[in-house]
C-alpha cells in the first residue's frame, strides 16, 4: 500500500491561480469544506523545503508570517503568566496582536505555540500543521493566524480558545462539571470538525482526536486543534494506508494498533473513547484504576449496552441531570464507535447525525461557570504512541512519552498579566 506523495511541480502550478481560502459562511451543512471542492491537491509538508518554499507556496492562506522577535514581543517574551499549558510539542503562551503588529491584523488575543527542540515532536510535525491548517478552514477548526520559520525556531499563531481543552474541563477537579447538553454540544462540534476532514476532496484523517485536542471557544464551540499527526487519506482504491503507529495511548484503533493500517475508521474509534469520557468523566487511560480498568474503552464498551450498567458509569456529577433515552442513545452511539471491526463503524456524518438531537432533549439550568480556586493541574496520564515502521511488523518498538505530565493546562482558565493589560481590548476569558 501507498503513502499518498504529491507532485511538488503540479501543486505549485495549480496553487498559483487558485482562489484565497476564505473563512466560510455561517454554517449550513457542517460538512461544507471552506476550500472550493475543485480538484487541486492539497499541498503536502513533504513538498516543502524551506521558509521561503512555504511562504511560497501557500499564497491563498492569508497566514501571517511572524518574526521570533515580534512574537516575543506579544507574550511579553513568552512571561510564565502568559503561560497557557504544554504537550509534546512544546510550551504555549498567550499573547495579542492587532493591526500595529501588521497591518488590517484584527485586534485578538492569541495562542502561541513554540516547538520545544529537544521534545518528541519535531520541523515534521510543526510544518505539517502548518501546511494542513493552511489550507483546512471550518468554524471547528482551530484558526491558525501565522507562524514563525526562522533559524532553529518554529512556533505557530493560532486564534486564542478561552475556555482551553475539553481535557481540562472534563477532569479539573475544581471546575464544575459540565452539564448534559454541554457535553452533547462538545461532541456535535468535534464531529463536525472530523466530518469536514474525512469528507474533504482530499480526506484528511486527524490521527490524534483526544479531550486535550478539542478546545472550546467561550461558548463551548469545540475545535479540532494539534494537525501534527494528520495524514493525507487513502488514495484512489485504496481503503488505508500503511504509515507507523502514531497517536495517544487509550485512543488509537485496536486494528490500528496491530497493523499499522490507517484508515478513516481509525478516527471513529478515537471518536467513540472520547464520547465514552463525556459519558462517563474517566480518562481514556488511568493508570491509577484497576488492570480491567485501565482502558477505558475496553472497560467500558461492554458495559454501554445495557441502560442499567450504563446508569452505574455515567459521570456521577451529572447528578441525574441528563435525559436518560439521550444518553442511551450515545452509549449506543459509542458502543458502535468502539467496534472492533472498523467496517461496523459508523461514518462521521452518521455521527453528526445521531447527536444532532440529543443536543436538544434535554432542558437545564443555564450554566453558570465558577471560575477554579486552585490552579492545581490535571495529571496527565495520556501516552503517546510512536511505532516505527509498521512494515518491520516484527520489531514493534513503543515509546512512552510520559513527557504529558509536565502540562499545566489548568493554568489556562486564570488571567493571565496580560489579560489584566489589555482587558480594555479583550473579551475576558471567563
Ligand atoms: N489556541 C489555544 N487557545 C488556548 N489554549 C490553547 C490553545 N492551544 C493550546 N492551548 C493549551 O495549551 C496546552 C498545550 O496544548 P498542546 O496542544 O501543545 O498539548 P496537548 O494537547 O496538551 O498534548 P499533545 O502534545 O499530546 O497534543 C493545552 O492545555 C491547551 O489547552
Ligand atoms: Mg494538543
Amino acid at each position: 500500500m501507498t503513502i499518498k506523495k504529491s507532485s511538488k511541480s503540479s501543486l505549485f502550478n495549480c496553487f498559483k491561480n487558485q482562489e484565497p481560502v476564505h473563512e466560510p459562511k455561517p454554517e449550513k451543512r457542517t460538512t461544507e469544506p471552506s476550500m472550493s471542492r475543485n480538484s487541486v491537491k492539497r499541498i503536502s509538508h513533504m513538498d516543502i523545503s524551506s521558509s521561503d518554499d512555504l511562504s511560497k507556496s501557500l499564497p491563498g492562506s492569508n497566514l501571517y508570517v511572524f518574526t521570533f522577535a515580534e512574537l516575543k514581543v506579544i507574550t511579553q517574551s513568552f512571561a510564565s503568566c502568559n503561560f497557557l499549558g504544554e504537550g509534546g510539542f512544546g510550551p504555549v503562551h498567550k499573547g495579542f496582536i492587532d493591526d500595529k503588529l501588521r497591518p488590517g491584523l484584527k485586534a485578538q488575543p492569541v495562542a502561541v505555540k513554540c516547538l520545544n527542540l529537544e521534545g518528541s515532536q519535531g520541523h515534521t510535525e510543526w510544518l505539517t500543521e502548518v501546511v494542513f491548517l493552511a489550507q483546512l478552514r471550518h468554524p471547528h477548526l482551530v484558526k491558525l493566524i501565522g507562524y514563525c520559520y526562522e533559524d532553529e525556531h518554529r512556533l505557530l499563531v493560532y486564534e486564542y480558545m478561552p475556555r482551553g481543552s475539553l481535557e481540562s474541563r472534563l477532569f479539573q477537579r475544581y471546575s464544575i462539571p459540565l452539564p448534559w447538553s454541554t457535553r452533547m454540544k462538545i461532541a456535535l462540534g468535534a464531529a463536525k470538525g472530523l466530518t469536514f476532514l474525512h469528507e474533504a476532496e482530499n480526506p484528511v484523517i486527524y490521527r490524534d482526536f483526544k479531550t486535550s485536542n478539542i478546545l472550546l471557544d467561550a461558548d463551548y464551540n469545540a475545535k479540532l486543534s494539534d494537525f501534527g499527526l494528520a495524514k493525507d487519506g487513502p488514495d484512489g482504491d485504496d481503503t488505508h494506508v500503511s504509515t507507523r503507529v502514531m497517536g495517544t495511548y487509550g485512543y488509537t484503533a485496536p486494528e490500528y494498533l496491530r497493523t499499522g493500517r490507517l484508515t478513516i475508521a481509525s478516527d471513529v474509534y478515537s471518536f467513540g473513547v472520547v464520547l465514552v469520557e463525556l459519558l462517563t468523566a474517566r480518562k481514556a487511560m488511568d493508570e491509577s484504576r484497576p488492570n480491567r480498568e485501565k482502558s477505558l474503552a475496553e472497560w467500558a464498551r461492554p458495559l454501554l449496552k445495557s441502560a442499567r450498567k450504563l446508569s452505574r458509569i455515567l459521570d456521577p456529577r451529572l447528578e441525574g441531570q441528563y435525559s436518560e433515552t439521550g444518553a442511551q442513545k450515545a452509549a449506543k452511539l459509542a458502543y458502535q464507535c468502539l467496534s472492533h471491526r472498523p467496517k461496523e463503524r459508523p461514518t462521521m456524518s452518521v455521527i453528526v447525525d445521531t447527536l444532532e438531537p440529543l443536543t436538544r432533549d434535554f432542558d437545564e439550568t443555564p450554566f453558570v461557570y465558577t471560575a477554579p480556586t486552585t490552579l492545581e493541574s490535571p495529571k496527565k496520564e495520556a501516552h503517546k504512541v510512536v511505532e516505527k515502521d509498521n512494515n518491520d511488523h516484527h520489531h514493534h518498538h513503543q515509546q512512552h512519552d510520559r513527557r504529558l505530565g509536565r502540562t499545566k493546562s489548568g493554568v489556562v482558565h486564570c488571567e493571565t498579566d496580560l489579560d489584566k493589560n489589555l482587558s480594555a481590548r479583550t473579551d475576558s476569558p471567563e
